[in-house]
């Protein structure tokens, strides 16, 4: 039987071996191979936004799977068409960039921030700032954007261009900003960076500073976007308006794709020949994201979103006034950081090891913040069952690894 031996055999070992094998999923719950079922409070780490297996998405797909897999964007799909479509009448967006992951939204994003610049200015504008803590991915462009060094360290040289400002400070925000500036990239939380959100004011002024140097605001939504925050994107709760989106992560639900979505004064610039992707549009991805899309994109799921958040949040404050050990718990929608108290510091990993022999699956946002990303499905019932489970991880932590 495979097993997590030949895993470290024949994987490259930049994941480390994972804990667990799993073998099925359904809803929010999770089987390995011995059998032992796991509530998922990490949704393949903010992904599988309607679980496992949702039966409509299973039908989309396998409807599909019928028809036609792959074209190539030298022919074209019903389904990427309508996805397109979909994006732009839910958003700001006039167009809109098929891809398969993230990094390469972001990169897309970049490479259309720059293309803009340089037809409209030359090529000396074309500075992009962006943020300490912040991820945008691992490609070369995407982990030089990334404000986490020891994603560049051994990777050199990196992309010129790219400065880093501290996230939330409107000071160095407004003595970075120049003529040079091509664009700002911003995460509304910062996810892998810790579960920071943005601040409204900071948000505000980095769209006055872009608007003030003809520059294109890139607001990288793959993680907080598809409902995860309780709008179908962050940027709406802020009233302020990207020229450049990016999505990927639950826009497939677990199927691989992501996009570029962008306004038609950045979309002109990207004429036939300037960038693309063989899978981009592919029909089985779109076809699912399309159905995904339809689901979220509806009010009262979203109004559900908020009220399991508010949930969520709340019994963990309780929890934590029993156990004490988070400084704070931060987020939004159903995208929640609890952040260690100094003391636990570097111990965010402990939780999660704990957890899996609770038979419950979060995860890490750095060392020192236990993230939580469930499927948006999750229910109340089960919402009490996961918090159950920390209690008791809670305890054993408390008497066992912190000590
Ligand atoms: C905000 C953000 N941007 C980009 C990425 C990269 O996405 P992918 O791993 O699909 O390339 C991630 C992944 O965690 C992310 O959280």
């Amino acid at each position: 039987m495979t097993d997590l031996t030949d895993y470290a055999h024949y994987l490259t070992p930049n994941y480390g071996v994972p804990p667990i094998l799993m073998t099925e999923g359904q809803g929010c719950r999770l089987t390995d191979q011995a059998n032992r079922q796991y509530l998922d409070l990490a949704g393949g780490i903010a992904v599988s936004a309607l679980g496992h297996c949702h039966p409509e998405l299973i039908n989309a797909l396998t409807t599909q799977a019928h028809k036609v897999w792959h074209l190539s964007n030298t022919l074209a799909n019903e389904p990427a068409i309508q996805l397109a479509e979909a994006l732009v009448k839910s958003t700001f967006a006039d167009r809109v960039f098929f891809c398969n992951s993230g990094a390469e939204a972001n990169e897309a994003a970049i490479k259309a921030a720059r293309r803009a610049a340089y037809d409209q200015a030359g090529d000396e504008k074309h500075e992009i700032l962006c943020f300490e803590n912040a991820f945008h991915g691992r490609t070369i462009a995407t982990v030089t954007a990334g404000g986490q060094p020891k994603y560049r360290q051994g990777f050199g040289p990196m992309p010129e261009g790219f400065r880093h400002l501290p996230y939330n400070d409107c000071n160095a925000l407004l003595a970075a900003v120049s003529e040079k500036t091509c664009a700002i990239m911003v995460e509304p939380i910062q996810g892998e960076g810790g579960v920071r959100p943005i601040c409204p004011t900071f948000f505000e002024k980095i769209r006055s500073a872009c608007d003030r140097v003809g520059a294109a605001l890139i607001v990288d939504e793959v993680q907080t976007g598809m409902g995860r925050t309780g709008h179908l994107f962050a940027y709406e709760a802020s009233g302020v308006t990207p020229d450049i989106l990016t999505s990927a992560k639950s826009l497939g639900c677990g199927f691989p794709i992501g996009a570029m979505l962008c306004t038609e004064s950045i979309a002109k610039h990207l004429v036939p020949g300037t960038h693309g992707s063989t899978y981009g549009g592919n029909p089985l991805g779109t076809a699912v994201a399309l159905k995904a899309l339809s689901i979220i994109n509806n009010e009262s799921f979203l109004d559900n979103v908020r009220s399991l958040s508010e949930r969520f949040i709340s019994e963990l404050k309780r929890l934590n006034d029993a156990h004490g050990l988070f400084e704070t718990i931060r987020g939004r929608g159903l995208l929640v950081g609890g952040v260690l108290r100094e003391r636990w510091a570097g111990k965010a990993p402990d939780l999660v090891s704990l957890g899996h022999e609770e038979g419950l699956l979060t995860l890490v946002a750095g060392p020192n913040v236990q993230r939580f990303a469930p499927p948006l499905i999750i229910t109340e019932t089960e919402i009490d069952e996961a918090l159950e489970k920390l209690d008791r991880v809670y305890t054993r932590f408390t008497q066992t690894v912190a000590t």
